[in-house]
């Protein structure tokens, strides 16, 4: 199966240090030796943020500030490869060709994000339908999609199911809320409707728990199922689940 893992920035590297880009690499690798074809897209995280914030203080404008953020995430994408063996790429492709072109070669794919005015959310959902991926897995920091913030509001529920059209009215009020953070934002619920993309959208913290949910389906998180999918998906064996 191919599958294209988007890890959040503050979940690969809630502060700087190599344990967890250590253990999501060994888990990507465990993937690929069961013979799953992966694509990695990283996110820039509190770096991103901080590095945003300064160069904003600097005057820089929104497109230099994306700019800069599309840096980190390459930068986060770079320690990823750092921690991957040889079937990884050796640089964060810039663009969804290099990206497809290498999983056609059956090497790992790694990117970061590609260009101004929108997020690596977008870029996950986009290298999905790019190389066709059977899943699309969100690790984020948040267990789900919610209604609402759950840090915000305690009556938010979260979802453990969506329509792709659902999740777009979803993802639509909450950015209408001034503040409140989406775990995916509108634009990859937008790709991803157009896509028809089978997505998983978890707490992507314990890396192992993305395994399963590649391996298996089987999470806490929110499933994003196309209209017109009556069955799972013939890739999990009925007995994983
Ligand atoms: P992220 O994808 O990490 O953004 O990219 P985010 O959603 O704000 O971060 P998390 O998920 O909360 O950790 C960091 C920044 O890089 C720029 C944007 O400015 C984004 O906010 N970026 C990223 C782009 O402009 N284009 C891209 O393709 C990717």
């Amino acid at each position: 199966m191919k599958v294209v893992v988007s890890i959040g920035g503050s979940v690969l590297m809630p502060e700087p240090g190599s344990d967890r880009v250590a253990a999501h690499a060994a888990v990507v690798e465990d993937l690929v030796a069961e013979g799953c074809r992966v694509g990695c897209v990283v996110g820039g995280g509190g770096v991103a943020r901080e590095y945003i914030a300064a160069a904003r203080d600097l005057g820089a404008n929104e497109i230099e500030l994306d700019q800069i953020g599309i840096d980190v995430t390459r930068l986060n994408a770079r320690l990823l490869i750092a921690a991957l063996g040889e079937e990884s790429v050796t640089a964060p492709a810039r663009d969804y060709e290099a990206a497809g072109e290498a999983l056609r070669r059956g090497h790992l794919a790694v990117m970061g994000g590609v260009a101004p005015a929108q997020t690596t959310d977008a870029v996950g959902a986009a290298l999905a339908e790019y190389v066709d991926a059977d899943l699309l897995v969100y690790a984020t920091s948040v267990p789900g999609v919610y209604s609402d913030d759950p840090n915000e509001n305690d009556g938010a529920t979260k979802y453990d199911e969506l329509s792709a059209r659902e999740l777009v009215d979803v993802i639509a009020d909450l950015e209408m809320t001034a503040g409140s953070s989406a775990p995916v934002d509108l634009l990859a619920a937008k790709i991803i409707q157009r896509s028809g993309m089978r997505t998983i959208v978890l707490d992507g913290t314990d890396p192992d728990r993305i395994a399963r949910a590649v391996r298996s389906g089987t999470h806490d998180g929110t499933d994003v199922v196309p209209a017109g999918v009556g069955e799972e998906p013939g890739y999990w064996a009925p007995d994983e689940r």
